[in-house]
């Protein structure tokens, strides 16, 4: 997509050339390399990264992105790697092992927001050898030798993309609480998709639920959804994001938009042996990247000393892990298939005069109900509020 033309990965040779004499087998030298494995560079002119965007941020003994518009919640050391790389097996067990729910047949260009370690990316460019698969990110973290349909960019999806009519599947995963303007990067993304070509979106809700009710207002969670929601608002980069995708995007000017909410427990408290297990790892995830999440932003902005987040998060931790509790949050997938651009556009124009964008870029609210008159009109929106879809037969959700 690149708004910025920097792409970070080193190719291979100069890898080797600075690697030490030491005498012992090079492992990544090329001659070991699997040869469908390659440097993450696309083309000469891409080769070379901004020292820059590896300049990372220290705070509270962790790192951080540099490159960027905005300031990104989470950390990007290793430990927040392996952190991405946990939650990403979540995701795949959720899915039964798919990796989306596009039923995109033979995709060229797919292109992955935010990708972070780029696992998503690699995985993917794996399945389809006949795909070019591009993972952007503000963090250059993703690996050197990934397969050779494989690619990394350093770029930021809040500001301008400049790819039009590009790619067969756009992809993002765990975005919420980082973009002050959602319906721009829809627009941006209805721009960068051919005619027939899928947006799709994972996020899971930051909200924590019990089976069995509302919680007391002193509860860890009721405690966690109030901070988080303060942090968002004074950061402009709002977390809560799934349940409003669908609106966004129509906002934006989509129609066909598909929803699915999925019921992800936390712990293995359900009869149902798949969720069991999906429960089970949840709970590892978010015990153990709940600092992480909320780290930058208590401190930051709402005044929080480390010592207060550590306090704060082993209460979450130990909440996390009531069995009494049956924890639980929704996780949402939001699809759809850009048909007619033309038409799209005609209803973006008829609609631009009431489409004034306010501080945080968001629609106004009075010209946004507007705007979903006027959609609803073209009326084939579907959305499916339950966390067993029934239809279409050819998307692989996991049925419970
Ligand atoms: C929670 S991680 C999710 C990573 C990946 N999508 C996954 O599911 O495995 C969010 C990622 O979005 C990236 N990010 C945040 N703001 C961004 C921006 N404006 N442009 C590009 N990437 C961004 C972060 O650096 C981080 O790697």
């Amino acid at each position: 997509m690149s708004h910025s033309t920097e792409h970070f990965a080193t190719p291979v040779a100069e890898v080797d050339a600075a690697a030490p004499d030491d005498g012992l087998v090079d492992e990544t030298a090329p001659d070991e390399v699997d040869s469908a494995y390659g440097p993450s560079v696309q083309g000469s002119e891409t080769t070379s990264l901004d020292p820059f965007t590896k300049e990372y941020r220290k705070e509270y003994g962790r790192t951080y992105h540099s490159y960027g518009s905005t300031e990104h919640w989470g950390p990007n050391d290793e430990k927040a790697q392996k952190q991405q790389d946990l939650s990403h097996h979540v995701w795949t067990l959720a899915l039964k092992n798919e990796l989306f729910l596009a039923p995109v047949k033979e995709p060229k260009n797919i292109l992955d927001v935010g990708t972070g370690t780029g696992i998503w990316v690699i995985e993917v460019a794996e399945r389809y050898l006949n795909a070019t698969v591009t993972g952007i990110d503000v963090s250059p973290i993703q690996p050197l030798l990934v397969p050779i349909n494989a690619f990394f960019q350093v770029d930021d999806y809040n500001l301008e993309w400049l790819d039009e009519s590009k790619y067969n599947l756009i992809h993002g995963r765990e975005l919420l609480g980082t973009s002050p303007s959602w319906p721009a990067i829809y627009q941006q993304a209805l721009k960068a998709l051919e005619p027939g070509g899928w947006y799709e979106q994972h996020e899971p809700s930051f909200s924590f639920l019990s089976d069995h009710g509302q919680l007391p207002a002193n509860h860890p969670f009721a405690k966690w959804e109030s901070l988080m929601t303060d942090a968002g608002e004074k950061t402009g980069l709002n977390f809560d994001v799934g349940n409003k995708i669908k609106s966004r995007m129509q906002a934006a000017g989509f129609v066909n938009v598909t929803e699915y909410r999925m019921q992800w427990d936390i712990g293995d408290w359900s009869e149902d042996e798949h969720r069991k297990i999906v429960g089970r790892w949840n709970q590892e995830r978010i015990s153990k990247g709940i600092a992480d999440f909320c780290s930058r932003r208590l401190i930051n902005h709402l005044s929080f000393t480390a010592q207060e987040v550590e306090i704060f998060c082993a209460h979450m931790r130990s909440a996390l892990h009531d069995k009494e509790l049956h924890p639980y949050h929704w996780c949402w997938f939001l699809l759809l298939i850009l048909l007619n651009r033309q038409r799209i556009e005609r209803t973006q124009a008829e609609g631009s005069p009431d489409m004034q964008l306010n501080t945080l870029g968001m629609l106004t609210r009075h010209k946004s109900v507007l705007l979903r008159t006027r959609i609803r009109k073209a009326g084939n929106s579907k959305v499916i509020h339950n966390e067993v879809p029934q239809q279409p037969a050819r998307l692989p959700i996991p049925q419970w």
